[in-house]
């Protein structure tokens, strides 16, 4: 079992879903962790929940970032915002939006956390990618774009850390049973004129060898594993559970 004592670690978006799911197991092991979500309320009712430290953060306001110090030993790029639109009806304020949540947040806390990270020889940088970090759906233009982004980033990161004792991987989820899905899940039923139970196999699930939605807690425990010793010859490298998604 992963043991995280005198760790500390920032889960961005640890305030819902994966994110929440991922704090919780990295407390569980015994990291002192920092939730950072845009929902503060929801990320101070988190904290206090497991014991750890809330930090209120809108991660689109990018420029606010461009001075931080993370002390981290370990950091979850995790906050991510989905939108479904065709490229020529997608508002370009959005689509920079989701870029900078997801890409360019990312970026800052990673070059925000390394000095530290370098300093004492050791840091786990996971970044919660999707499988659309490796494959592309029509009419996800901003989150296809930012999360390949964050694949690249990812494995440049792992390139330049190597030498300091700090590793970088992204977990590339296919659908994940979060609130956001969920209302998705009732959202789609509604459109298709379809039973909820369903939406997950005939609209979600198409691509999946495994017809069933990926579990937050499924997700957490990988970002569990990456984060402790036995996973110390492992970066660069990005980790589907998709279900068999992406062996197409
Ligand atoms: N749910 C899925 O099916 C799925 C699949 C693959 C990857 N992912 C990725 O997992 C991550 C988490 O998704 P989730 O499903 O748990 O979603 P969620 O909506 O349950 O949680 C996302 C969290 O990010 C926070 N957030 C959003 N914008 C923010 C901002 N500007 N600044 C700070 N925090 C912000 C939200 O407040 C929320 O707490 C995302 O990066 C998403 O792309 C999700």
């Amino acid at each position: 079992m992963t043991k995280l004592n005198g760790r500390r670690a920032v889960v961005t978006g640890g305030a819902s879903g994966i994110g929440l799911a991922c704090a919780e197991a990295l407390a569980a092991a015994g990291a002192a962790v920092t939730i950072a979500d845009v929902n503060g309320e929801a990320a101070a009712s988190a904290a206090a929940t497991l014991g750890g430290d809330a930090w209120k953060v809108d991660l689109s306001d990018t420029a606010a970032l461009a001075d931080l110090v993370l002390d981290a030993d370990i950091l979850v790029n995790n906050a991510g915002l989905q939108h479904v639109q065709p490229i020529d009806e997608f508002e370009p304020d959005r689509f920079s939006l989701m870029l900078r949540v997801m890409l360019e947040a990312p970026f800052l806390l990673i070059r925000a956390a390394l000095p530290g990270m370098y300093e004492r020889g050791f840091g786990r940088i996971i970044n919660v990618s999707s499988v659309h970090g490796i494959r592309a759906s029509p009419y996800k233009a901003a989150y296809v774009a930012a999360k390949h982004g964050l694949e690249g980033l990812s494995k440049v990161t792992a390139l330049e850390g190597g030498a300091h004792g700090v590793t970088s991987n992204c977990i590339s989820p296919g659908y994940v049973r979060t609130p956001l899905v969920e209302q998705q899940i009732a959202a789609q039923a509604l459109v298709h004129g379809i039973d909820e139970d369903e939406v997950v196999p005939k609209v979600m699930l198409t691509e999946s060898a495994i017809k069933r939605l990926v579990e937050p807690r499924e997700v957490a425990s990988l970002v569990l594993w990456l984060a402790g010793d036995d996973a110390r010859m492992v970066t660069g490298a990005s980790y589907t559970m998709d279900g068999g998604w992406s062996a197409r």
